[in-house]
């Protein structure tokens, strides 16, 4: 970079998105109406359960984590060769934004990194970390739920490309109408010629998978009833969390991994003044992690307009990094049915 160019300031307010986050009440009263009820897990992460998320990533069971720092160590430097040059790098779910690093450290002369979480706390520690790490680097975050279209934030910097890095298998919370719905999102937002770096968990043994989800510690126990405690705080709900069990199961079939938090009694629960009756057993779904092959994942990204261009997986292939790529001349709408 040219050093008479101070480095840019950090916007330490984000661009907020609130169309997302305003819909907590609304959301949980209408999954809570639903049989078998459900609670989005888009929002299991406040303060604690972003915490409890970290914590998660280190357990020795949540092999994931693990698997795709080996993959970002070992081919960050290809990575960024697919990428290119002057990046607009764009990261869906940036949480605390550790792979992130790997990337910025090879990425070649890129341009501004746009974090984009539903956490503002979350978000703004970590933009405030980056931009003193990466002073040559425009840092423009952005607070928004990216299950929903959202608008990249005006930056001064000149960027000759977008790419959106969406790594963590996040991606896998999504049903496949809607994973393919935010693949187009994206494919819309980075134009043709634009990237997509996702991380997605691949499809294994039964075993290795449920004890990702299960573990010793009880920790994705205490991330998954969390949820209770925020309805509780944020929502004037009186959720008794000890009457709640929690379980997750890998449905082969649909390759995805199911939790639930289970009600151990017939109870009944008030939330914003409207009442829930829970049976003996009866379950309220809270997530799914959908696990894929890459053929089965290169089916879904397609009609959404994206070429894989390259795959990294880890030595004992449990995880994969794809590097997609719009093309020129992307499908019509009208040609993929959503559903
Ligand atoms: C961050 C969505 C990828 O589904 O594996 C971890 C969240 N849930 N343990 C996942 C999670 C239970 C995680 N993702």
């Amino acid at each position: 970079m040219d050093s008479n160019v101070p480095p840019f300031s950090i916007g330490r307010i984000p661009t907020v998105d609130l169309s997302g986050t305003a819909h907590f009440l609304e959301d949980v009263l209408d999954g809570l109406r639903q049989k078998p009820k459900r609670l989005a897990s888009k929002y299991f992460y406040d303060h604690r359960g972003s915490q409890l998320f970290d914590a998660i990533c280190g357990l020795d069971e949540y092999y994931l984590t693990r698997a795709e720092s080996e993959i970002m160590e070992t081919y960050a430097d290809e990575m960024a060769i697919q990428i290119g040059r002057r990046v607009m790098l764009v990261e869906y779910g940036s949480g605390s934004s550790v792979k992130t690093r790997q990337l910025l450290d090879v990425l070649i002369d890129p341009a501004c990194y746009v974090p984009v979480d539903i956490s503002e706390d979350h978000l703004l520690q970590t933009a405030e970390e980056l931009a003193r790490a990466y002073p040559d680097i425009e840092i423009a975050p952005v607070c928004a739920d990216f299950s929903q279209p959202f608008d990249l934030p005006p930056v001064a910097a000149a960027y000759s490309h977008i790419a959106v890095y969406f790594p963590g298998s996040t991606i896998g919370n999504f049903t496949a109408s809607a994973a393919r719905r935010i693949l187009r999102q994206i494919a819309g937002q980075v134009g043709p010629g634009g990237g997509l770096l996702i991380g997605i968990d691949l499809h294994k043994s039964n075993e290795t998978i449920e004890r990702a989800y299960n573990d010793a510690a009880g920790i994705t126990a205490a991330f998954n009833k969390n949820l209770l405690v925020r309805i509780n705080r944020e929502l004037d709900a009186d959720f008794d969390i000890d009457q709640f069990d929690y379980r997750a199961r890998y449905n082969i079939e649909q390759q995805r991994v199911e939790s639930f938090l289970i009600s151990n009694s017939r109870q009944s629960v008030t939330v914003a003044g409207e009442q829930f009756i829970f049976d003996a057993g009866e379950p309220i779904l809270t997530e799914y992690s959908h696990k894929y092959t890459i053929d089965g994942f290169a089916n879904l990204a397609s009609p959404a307009g994206w070429a894989i261009h390259k795959v990294w997986t880890d030595r004992q292939r449990l995880f994969a990094v794809v590097h997609m790529v719009v093309e020129s001349d992307p499908p019509l709408q009208a040609s993929e049915p959503d559903r």
